[in-house]
């Protein structure tokens, strides 16, 4: 059973461990992009008192879940190491702290599910490759550039910056896609209709194509509709008609990956959404977002929620959320937006504490566990790898509990006494590297001289 619509108050490396594997159908992050900047709320705004620091440092990273990395990407960690030299320790450390929450992020979203990176051009080049190593280069669906106008920065030596970066990756090649949201009716301007489009018997406007894919029996179907068009060696052509609107003919259109429709907020600017948040994103490009790769009832989850523009997104357009951001004032604004945004939905729970999975089964520790862990580990520690009786092994939860790692099967394994020691409250690939390096340093003083 998933949760239901929740606001988490934490770190989100926290929480994200205790979400269930392949359960949430889209997942919308807008990280702190690295711009060496401390983030303020204008004094006075709905969102005054909150901030966010965006200046990253190795503290920032969780140590002991870097041998995951270590683990299972060893190339993109040769990768972030490289951002070492190209960018400096900073860009180091914030890289190798998103990568953590993606390699979570990607268990999390089910195989029809699609992710949305909202960064800028800060960082996107090496969140780019991050994605392409954790969730695939061939899952990469489209590279956004979400272009708006606002204040321009005075006295830079550079043009306006002026767009956002928003990668958009699924999971597989299932992913899940509203077609008709993936288009606009764009206004035909009056040169084009003449020299573009043709116009039939009743005065409307047409495009044609060539039959394509179209059946036998549906070209017979079209033609009942007055759809088709002859050319004059007898080939059928598909009409497509322009749409008549008050302000002028449309054609229907497919979105380009190039968003230049959606203003940007502006800290003051008057917009009745604005609620002073710094980096709040307008309602309207969560709904485009929304409504392209999610249906009614689908699970959305923004790791980063900030003042809850997605999960308010969400709300409105029916679907079930889950947001998360480590600051207080944000759940605040979250609390009070959902209120007034979404008006009757109160129905949400707010946490501070880790969720538990379940999609996993739940089992306290026990002698029968004990001796199902020894028959399946075939009697040696899972650390040192030595042969051991069972009274000298003991139960360890393979992540810890502090860091959402759950009492389930799984999750157990057998430790003699030492190595259960050194790995302590730490995840299992600490306990490795530890005994690998251990190895190392026996083996150099055996071979050294
Ligand atoms: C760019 S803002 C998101 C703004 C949001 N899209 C909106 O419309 O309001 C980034 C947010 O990430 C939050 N944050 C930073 N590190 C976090 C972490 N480790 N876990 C959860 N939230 C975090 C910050 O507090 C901030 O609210
Ligand atoms: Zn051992």
């Amino acid at each position: 059973m998933g949760l239901p619509n929740t606001l988490f108050t934490r770190d989100n490396i926290d929480v994200l461990p205790g979400i269930d594997s392949n359960s949430v159908d889209l997942i919308y992050l807008d990280p702190p992009f690295n711009s060496k900047r401390l983030y303020s709320a204008p004094i006075g705004s709905r969102a005054a008192g909150s901030s966010f620091k965006d200046m990253w440092s190795w503290q920032d990273v969780d140590d002991e879940r870097l041998e995951v990395l270590a683990e299972h990407y060893p190339a993109l960690v040769s990768f972030i190491e490289g951002i070492h030299g190209l960018n400096g320790p900073s860009m180091m450390a914030y890289t190798t702290y998103m990568a953590q929450r993606f390699i979570e992020l990607r268990r999390i979203l089910k195989p029809t599910g699609t992710v949305y990176l909202h960064c800028d051009p800060t960082a996107s080049h090496y969140l780019k490759c991050l994605m392409d190593a954790i969730f695939g280069a061939g899952n990469a669906r489209n590279e956004i550039v979400w272009h708006y106008d606002g204040p321009q920065s005075p006295g830079k030596k550079d043009f306006a910056t002026k767009h956002d970066v928003i990668l958009r990756y699924g999971k597989s090649d299932k992913l899940f896609v509203s077609k008709d949201d993936m288009y606009h009716l764009s206004l035909v301007e009056e040169p084009e209709l003449s020299t573009r489009y043709r116009k039939d018997e009743q005065g409307r406007w047409f495009y044609d194509l060539p039959r394509g894919d179209y059946t036998d029996d549906s070209i017979e179907r079209l033609k009942h509709e007055g759809r088709i068009r002859w050319t004059r060696n007898g080939n059928p052509r598909v009409k497509y008609f322009l749409e008549s609107t008050p302000d002028g003919v449309r054609r229907r259109k497919k979105l380009s990956d190039v968003w230049n429709d959606i203003p940007s907020l502006g800290l003051t600017g008057g917009a009745k959404e604005n609620t002073g948040y710094p980096t709040q994103k307008p309602l309207k490009l969560l709904h485009r977002i929304l409504k392209a790769s999610t249906r009614k009832g689908d699970m959305v989850l923004d790791p980063f929620c900030g003042c809850a523009t997605t999960c308010v997104a969400a709300q409105q357009l029916g679907r079930k959320w889950i947001g998360i951001d480590i600051e207080e004032k944000a759940a605040d604004l979250v609390v009070e937006r959902l209120s007034d945004d979404a008006g009757m939905f109160r129905d949400f729970v707010h946490r501070k504490d880790i969720p538990v999975r379940s999609d996993v089964q739940h089992v306290t520790p026990s002698p029968t566990v004990k001796e199902s862990l020894f028959q399946k580990q075939k009697g040696i520690c899972n650390g040192c790898m030595t042969d051991m009786r069972i009274v000298d092994l003991e139960i360890d939860h393979i992540v810890p509990r502090s860091k959402g790692g759950g009492d389930y099967l799984e999750n157990y394994q057998l430790l003699c006494a030492n190595c259960n020691r050194i790995k302590g409250n730490r995840p299992m690939e600490y306990l490795r590297v530890k005994i690998r390096k251990r190895r190392e340093a026996v083996a150099s003083l055996t071979f050294g001289e």
